[in-house]
């Protein structure tokens, strides 16, 4: 069970933070819609134009069991507003889990996607997932510096220049 907790980021705005729920499919399409172009490519390292309503509804049904699912709320005029996400998905042998993580642009550089990512991080230590890895593109530095901030080693994919995979060990103190 994840704990929700509220912080305030680096603006003085206030976010809720918790588990994902099946119920937030509406909410989460919505915070799709509200993304570039150019922040869809960065998250899904291709061109998407639509959402993938069978991947998001396989997703938000595999968490708990299978991974992990955060999401950050904020107020809005029809109740909330979801405005960052962070999954982890766990491997078949539950030794590792694969990150990916996204941040409305109305909060971004307010320290949001590190609050997401230390909590994500956090919650696959106590499942006892040993490493996590994400791949992302080389050409998206400010994931890639987030993701050095946080202590992951950044290395080349091999066989495609193009994309960089992350990885930290949560095994270790
Ligand atoms: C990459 C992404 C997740 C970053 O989210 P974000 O919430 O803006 O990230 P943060 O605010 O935590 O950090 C961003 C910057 O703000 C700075 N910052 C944040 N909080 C800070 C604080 N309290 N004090 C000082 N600086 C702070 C960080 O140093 C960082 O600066 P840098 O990138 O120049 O090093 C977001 O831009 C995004 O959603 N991009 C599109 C999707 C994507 O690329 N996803 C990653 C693929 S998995």
């Amino acid at each position: 069970m994840i704990e929700s907790f509220d912080i305030t980021v680096r603006d003085g705005r206030a976010v809720h933070i918790r588990a994902i729920r099946l119920e937030d499919e509406a909410e989460l399409l919505q915070a799709f819609e509200r993304l570039s172009a150019e922040a869809r490519y960065l998250r899904f390292m291709r061109v998407v134009r639509e959402p993938n309503m069978e991947r998001l509804r396989a997703l938000l049904a595999s968490f708990p069991k299978d991974g992990i699912g955060l999401v950050a709320t904020a107020p809005a005029t029809d109740g909330i507003d979801i405005v960052g996400s962070a999954i982890a998905v766990f491997s078949a042998d539950r030794a590792s889990c694969e990150f990916a993580t996204t941040v409305a642009a109305a909060f971004g550089g307010v320290g949001l996607a590190t609050a997401l990512m230390t909590a994500l991080i956090d919650e696959a230590r106590r499942r006892g997932l040993k490493t996590m890895e994400g791949f992302v593109l080389a050409e998206n530095q400010p994931m890639l510096r987030l993701a050095r901030r946080l202590g992951f080693s950044v290395a080349p994919e091999l066989g495609d220049a193009t994309v960089r995979v992350c990885r930290l060990r949560l095994d270790n103190p």
